[in-house]
């Protein structure tokens, strides 16, 4: 009988509790299917004597890194810690040694991968990181693995939970966006400091993972546009539904002929889109590829069961390649493709501006948007104002962000138009 293969555990939070209630209850069956029997040898915390929502032997907690990294017994370390610092330093000093390393961390990953994955494949080991994207949602691996067969022309995603219950709640309560967010805060579903999930930097990460992936491709996280949904108000989520559209933040990725589009934005989803459908704190991740056509991945994006699943599927697939002695079955050979600027990518725009309500003013509109090339799908010019500024929304057809840019400039400097309160990309032709 072989001996168990020992596991080191860095963290013990949301996910690792969750690794270790999923091996407590499915064990036997995790284990026949690894085809190999296997222990927590050790799990590293920062604070010994915190509670802790799963029991765990009080003689596997240690706060010393070594007792993980400088055991030799330990081949596979599962890096749950989140950060960057001290968890790069840790996951390369166990691809150094040698050790698989299975992570959740797409801090990690979007920062470091491409540094990381190299590391690991010179050392023939796995790094594996299902849970660092769509939580519980597998989406690494069908990239990797079960869509090599295809030119991947789109990702398109809802990667956040916190902002998408936001968005979803705003659209049902009609309410503004100070509000839900203090009752998403209250109810646990945005942190205090809610910046990363609002100003879209988390999804941002995410999206480095997806694009680099789908692309096969090194992207940095200064490569991909960004931009959160703390402007978005009732109105426009008001208009959204008058133009059959539902509002999102998508991070999406793009094949183009001249680079990739990798840009994180609220965006109009057409209601008829899958990812319209996507509420609450739910994710999903909408892929098209060139034979296989439209997918969409669906499920919970976060939390310590799901994410565990994720990290768990990692953990078996290390121990069933290193049963065969396969390490390193998955090509990460990846070749540099340019990332487009914001400016030259091309959509549609929907925008909403205030005017004075006088004879004259949309015909001045509709020359400076045609004086730059921008041609108009459709248009709602609302009530009388009186003395009041009145709304007029666009929504435009297809056109270079240039040149949408250049209009915008012109509109502004009319005197009769107040301000330019919104402008928001329109996205998701079906096939
Ligand atoms: N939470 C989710 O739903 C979710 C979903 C997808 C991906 N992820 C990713 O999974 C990772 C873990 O997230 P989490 O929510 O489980 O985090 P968490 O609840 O904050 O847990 C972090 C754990 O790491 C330990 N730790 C942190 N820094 C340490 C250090 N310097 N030395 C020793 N131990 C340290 C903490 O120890 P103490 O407990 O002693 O403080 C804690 O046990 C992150 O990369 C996150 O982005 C999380």
């Amino acid at each position: 009988m072989d001996r168990p293969v020992k596991l080191g555990l860095l963290g013990l939070g949301t996910v690792g509790a969750g690794v270790c209630k999923i091996l407590q209850q499915n064990r036997e069956v995790i284990s026949h299917r690894a085809g190999t029997d296997f222990e927590i040898a050790k799990i590293l915390v920062r604070d010994l004597d915190k509670p802790r929502a799963v029991k765990v032997d009080s003689c596997l907690l240690t706060t010393d890194v070594t007792d993980i990294l400088g055991d030799p017994e330990i081949t596979v370390v599962v890096e749950l810690m989140g950060g960057l610092e001290p968890a790069y330093e840790y996951v390369h000093a166990a691809l150094d040694a040698g050790k698989h390393v299975v992570t959740a961390n797409k801090a990690l990953i979007a920062s470091h991968g491409a540094r990381l994955i190299r590391l690991a494949a010179s050392k023939g080991v796995d790094l594996y990181y299902e849970g660092s994207v769509g939580g519980g949602i597998p989406i690494i691996k069908p990239l990797r693995e079960s869509l090599v067969g295809n030119r991947i022309e789109e990702v398109m995603g809802i990667v956040n939970g916190t902002t998408n219950y936001i968005l979803s709640r705003m659209t049902q309560e009609k309410a503004d966006f100070v509000d839900v967010l203090a009752e998403a805060q209250a109810l646990g579903y945005a942190e205090a400091d809610p910046a990363a999930d609002i100003e879209g930097h988390d999804a941002a990460h995410k999206l480095v993972i997806l694009a680099s992936l789908a692309f096969q491709t090194p992207i940095s996280i200064h490569q991909v546009y960004c931009e959160g949904i703390s402007q978005i108000t009732a109105e426009d989520i008001a208009f959204a539904e008058h133009f059959g559209y539902t509002i999102k933040l998508l991070a999406i990725a793009k094949r183009q002929p001249r680079g990739i589009e990798a840009r994180v934005h609220p965006t109009f989803v057409p209601n008829r889109h899958p990812l319209a459908a996507v509420h609450g704190v739910f994710n999903a991740i909408f892929v098209r590829g060139d034979a296989v056509g439209d997918l969409m991945f669906y499920g919970r994006g976060a939390g310590d069961l799901p994410t565990g699943s994720a990290v768990i599927a990692d953990i078996v697939d290390v121990l069933r390649n290193r049963k065969r002695g396969a390490h390193h079955r998955v090509e990460t050979l990846w070749q540099p493709i340019p990332v487009e600027a914001i400016g030259d990518v091309r959509t549609r725009y929907y925008i909403r501006l205030h005017a004075v309500d006088k004879p004259g003013v949309l015909a001045q509109v509709a020359a400076s948007f045609g004086a730059e090339g921008v041609s108009i799908e459709s248009m709602i010019q609302q009530g009388r104002g009186q003395d009041q500024p009145v709304p007029i929304v666009f929504i435009t057809h297809e056109v270079e962000e240039r040149q949408l840019r250049a209009s915008l400039a012109r509109i502004a400097s009319l005197p009769s138009i107040k301000h330019i309160a919104s402008v928001i990309r329109v996205e998701g032709g079906l096939r």
